[in-house]
């Protein structure tokens, strides 16, 4: 554990404690993205080295690529592993039913395919993440837009009633660009009563690459507060 956290930093620790203990000895491990997913491949770089555990990781940005080799976890890839045993990721929003919005670190393409070949997703995350409708508190939703295509793509998100804004960079002029070549346009839709539904009609856009929706593919939240972690769980049908 890290000393002298702040009482959210500590919190995402904690609930990235609870979700590196799926983790066997012989899993492919999907490594997320975010300060949030940060300590989980903290705490399994140290698992690796405390027990002599032989997993693999898929990192699912260069930002997760750079720490997990910083940390000593053997990086693989979905070419070499297709199927991936657990996969432990951060959020931005997380509803009751367990679907969230991702990639206000720009990572969502990758993290939703990495968390499609996933057995089991489990997602970390404090309190401040709990919503009970996606884009409460004005949370925009990102997406990825090809470069060429990012004209249009505001026009028809327009059509479907969505304000979008091309994310600029910090410490450089211009867009951000992706792991991917990509933009990203932070979109507000205000409070989102059919996540699944709006996914849809956005993803038809021509140049559009991904979202930030990430609609049933959650089986376990993780919530890191001030005093123990709480763990929801996907009601079974
Ligand atoms: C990156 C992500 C992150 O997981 C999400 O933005 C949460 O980040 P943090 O844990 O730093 O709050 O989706 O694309």
């Amino acid at each position: 554990m890290t000393a002298n956290l702040d009482p959210i930093q500590e919190a995402k620790q904690k609930a990235a404690l609870e979700a590196v203990k799926h983790v066997k000895d012989g899993f492919i491990v999907g490594l997320g993205s975010g300060s949030t997913a940060a300590f989980a491949i903290e705490a399994l770089g140290e698992r690796i080295k405390r027990e002599n555990l032989r997993i693999m990781g898929i990192p699912t940005s260069y930002q997760a690529f750079l720490l997990a080799v910083k940390c000593g976890i053997p990086i693989t890839t979905l070419d070499e592993h297709p199927e991936i045993n657990v996969t432990i990721d951060g959020a931005d929003q997380v509803t009751p039913e367990l679907n969230l919005i991702k990639g206000m670190g720009a990572a969502m393409a990758r993290e939703k395919i990495v968390a499609a070949a996933s057995k089991l997703n489990i997602i970390i995350a404090d309190e401040q993440k709990k919503v009970k409708l996606l884009g409460e508190n004005n949370q925009v939703v990102p997406i990825e837009v090809l470069p060429f295509a990012i004209s249009l793509v505001e026009r028809k998100i327009a059509a479907v009633g969505g304000k979008p804004t091309v994310r600029e960079g910090k410490g450089k002029l211009g867009p951000v660009i992706t792991d991917n070549g990509n933009a990203i346009l932070d979109t507000y839709f205000g409070e989102i009563q059919n996540p699944a539904e709006l996914e849809v009609k956005v993803k038809m856009i021509p140049g559009v690459v991904e979202t930030g929706f990430f609609v049933g593919l959650t089986d376990i939240v993780y919530v890191g507060t001030s005093g123990a972690v709480e763990k929801i769980e996907k009601l079974r049908k």
